[in-house]
């Protein structure tokens, strides 16, 4: 299964969200334009702008249209935007299949493309005549901003509480999921319980995405997922699968893999740790806590009456537990 089969039944809305990313984040300087287009690239999955369209349609599909798209380029260029900054925080190489931008132009211009990828994100946002949106997904990117610094002031601590863990990637990633579908939701006309149902779905498919995602930096194929992988190891930041062996993990594997971490030899003994968290159950564990995120979710889903676009809302959490990229 792969995002194009997923969003095949809403291709012509998804084109339309392209269309609007290009007129959002239109830069008249030439320079700039060719940084943006590198950026918007090919390859992107485009998960949370498919989750404001079908939430949308979940709640009335007549009533799910322009500001939709408008909503959904928003969304994804405030998530491409902390995607040029995540990549300096984590000294990436790779993301989307191309080199990343601060590898290219340097750490100035990545900084200030990702401003301006959030400034014309928040200029569309408040254009739209109800204002719900902008201020929302304002407090939504301080959340993100939040989440990703407390992630680096906490780099290195091998004894992260996995409670902390849940709530650095609640805010960094699952928060902008639940908007995308709290917005969608709202601006099809959606009951207060319609809304936070919606919300509630997103917010839990987020969390699994992101412990995948972590279990994929650890184990994943970086041809197949199109980034830099193994940057987590070399950061020392503490994700689940690791958090779950350095607690429960046979005691000699435990001493190597921490001795590895504690003296900043991550990158080179990825292939001894991944093989140690593998053998733990580890990795296995986490997909299970991501599997446990997805039921809850789809539980709490049974609100929203059946209807093609809940079906393919369900699919995605299919999707995001089995994802390989
Ligand atoms: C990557 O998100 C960042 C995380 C929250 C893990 P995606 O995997 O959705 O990235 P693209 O948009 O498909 O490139
Ligand atoms: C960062 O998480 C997610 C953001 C909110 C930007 P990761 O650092 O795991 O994302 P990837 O793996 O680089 O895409
Ligand atoms: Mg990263
Ligand atoms: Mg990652």
């Amino acid at each position: 299964m792969t995002t194009q089969d997923l969003l095949d039944e809403i291709a012509p809305d998804v084109a339309r969200v392209e269309n609007a990313i290009e007129r959002v984040a239109a830069a008249p300087a030439g320079y700039v334009q060719k940084l943006v287009e590198h950026v918007r690239g090919f390859g992107g999955k485009r998960l949370r702008p498919a989750m404001v369209l079908l939430s949308g349609r979940a709640v009335d599909p007549s009533r799910t249209g322009d500001v939709h798209a408008r909503l959904g380029a928003v969304v994804e260029l405030i998530h491409t935007a902390t995607l040029v900054h995540d990549d300096i925080l984590d000294g990436a190489l790779i993301r989307r299949g191309r080199e990343t931008l601060h590898r290219m132009e340097g750490h100035e211009i990545a900084v200030l493309l990702g401003d301006f990828l959030l400034a014309s994100a928040y200029a569309e946002a408040a254009s739209l005549s109800d204002r719900m949106a902008a201020e929302y997904l304002a407090h939504v990117t301080r959340s993100v901003c939040q989440g990703e610094m407390l992630q680096v002031h906490e780099r290195g601590n091998l004894d992260l509480a996995e409670g902390t863990y849940l709530e650095i990637i609640e805010k960094k990633t699952a928060i902008l999921y639940a908007a995308s579908c709290h917005v969608g939701a709202y601006y099809a006309g959606g009951s207060d319980g319609q809304v936070k149902a919606l919300a509630a779905y997103g917010c839990a498919l987020g969390m699994a995405f992101q412990v995948i995602d972590d279990v994929l930096d650890l184990v994943g194929d970086e041809a197949v997922v199109g980034k830099s992988l193994g940057t987590d190891l070399e950061r020392r930041k503490m994700t689940l699968p690791l958090i779950h062996f350095l607690r429960n993990g046979p005691s000699g594997d435990v001493a190597a893999v921490r001795a590895a971490l504690e003296s900043g030899r991550g990158r080179e003994e990825a292939p001894m740790i991944r093989a140690a968290v593998l053998r733990s159950g580890s990795v296995d564990a986490a997909r299970a806590r991501a599997e446990r995120f997805v039921a809850d979710g789809l539980a709490g889903l049974s609100v929203i009456p059946a209807s093609p676009a809940r079906g393919t809302l369900e699919r995605i959490a299919e999707y995001v537990l089995a994802r390989k990229k």
